[in-house]
């Protein structure tokens, strides 16, 4: 069982990768960490305590950073809708927070636990980034960072970056200069994993508590991924991560240099993978190159046949 923080900026993706993660026997959740990223911190915040309300969890949830560590705060209207989550209401929050920041949660954790743990940010890197300066010597308990972020070739947000690494890139070379083992779950293989119009009409059908309000919320981001992107759907980034978790064959990987770009007028927040090894430096991160979009989508249905049977 991988014991798991999920560090999230919900956001569609986001949420389904939280309930990924609830509901299989892979994943120990010990906690929730929020951070600004798609909508404002309060926002993440409060979804993500909607969400929990919704699949009937209580994991701890713990507040993170309201912007990035030196930039103003980017946030995704566009995508997410104004409330982060738009597309359907969601429960009124009933489940409650630990009352901690993220960082100190984060630390708590990792220090109190006597397994390493594995951290999945699914946002910006703000709330890692700081736990890592705050408290440097958490690096001995984390097993491996497993993050959906950056590209090789793919964009966002810009022509040259993915949102999550431009929001702040900053905290992102700080983690990918950390030297614990990471995994980038990038667009070169979320953008693959997308769950059509028809997939979302069948998660539709199923009839269920959960599966009849992650229906509309999905059709919402996918509507909004056509016009923007071009995508006939819902690329669901984020439950990527936690998916490789439970089968690592879910993903090929690489072992590449990736270096962040902090300084670049058009170029800033890209992840620059040294494919070809022309740099020289040592790797830092296994990069996530193929998908096996079957198994992910099998995945994913099954979690949601799972939670509507709660
Ligand atoms: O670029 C995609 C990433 O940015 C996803 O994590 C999505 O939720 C947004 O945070
Ligand atoms: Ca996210």
């Amino acid at each position: 069982m991988k014991r798991i923080i999920l560090d999230c900026d919900p956001g569609h993706d986001d949420m389904i990768a939280i309930m990924l993660a609830t509901s299989s026997p892979e994943i120990e959740l010990l906690g929730i960490t929020t951070v600004a990223g798609n909508q404002t911190g309060e926002k993440t915040f409060k979804n993500a305590l909607r969400i929990l309300t919704l699949i009937g969890e209580d994991t701890p949830v713990s507040r993170g950073f309201d912007k990035p560590m030196v930039r103003e705060l980017t946030v995704a209207p566009r995508i997410h809708g104004v409330s982060g989550l738009d597309g359907a209401n969601l429960p009124e929050a009933t489940v409650k927070d630990t009352g901690k920041h993220a960082t100190d949660f984060i630390i708590e954790t990792l220090l109190a636990s006597d397994e390493p743990v594995t951290l999945v940010p699914t946002g910006p890197l703000t709330n890692v980034a700081f736990s890592l300066l705050k408290k440097p010597s958490i690096k001995e308990k984390i097993e491996e960072i497993v993050l959906m972020g950056g590209a090789i070739y793919d964009s966002n947000i810009t022509p040259a970056s993915e949102f999550n690494i431009y929001v702040d890139p900053e905290a992102a070379s700080i983690v990918f200069n950390s030297g614990i083992p990471i995994t980038m779950v990038g667009l070169d293989v979320t953008n693959k994993a997308v769950f059509t119009f028809e997939d979302i009409e069948k998660i539709g059908k199923m009839g269920g508590h959960v599966s009849s309000v992650v229906a509309p919320l999905l059709e919402f981001f996918a509507k909004a991924n056509l016009e923007i992107f071009g995508i006939e759907g819902a690329p669901l980034h984020d439950p990527l991560t936690v998916a490789y978790l439970i089968d690592r064959d879910v993903l090929e990987t690489r072992s590449l240099r990736v270096d962040i770009e902090t300084m670049g007028e058009y170029t800033s927040g890209r992840t620059v993978v040294d494919v070809y090894g022309v740099t020289g430096k040592e790797a830092n991160a296994s990069v996530a190159t193929n998908v096996n979009v079957e198994k992910f989508k099998t995945m994913i249905f099954d979690a949601l046949e799972r939670l509507d049977k709660r």
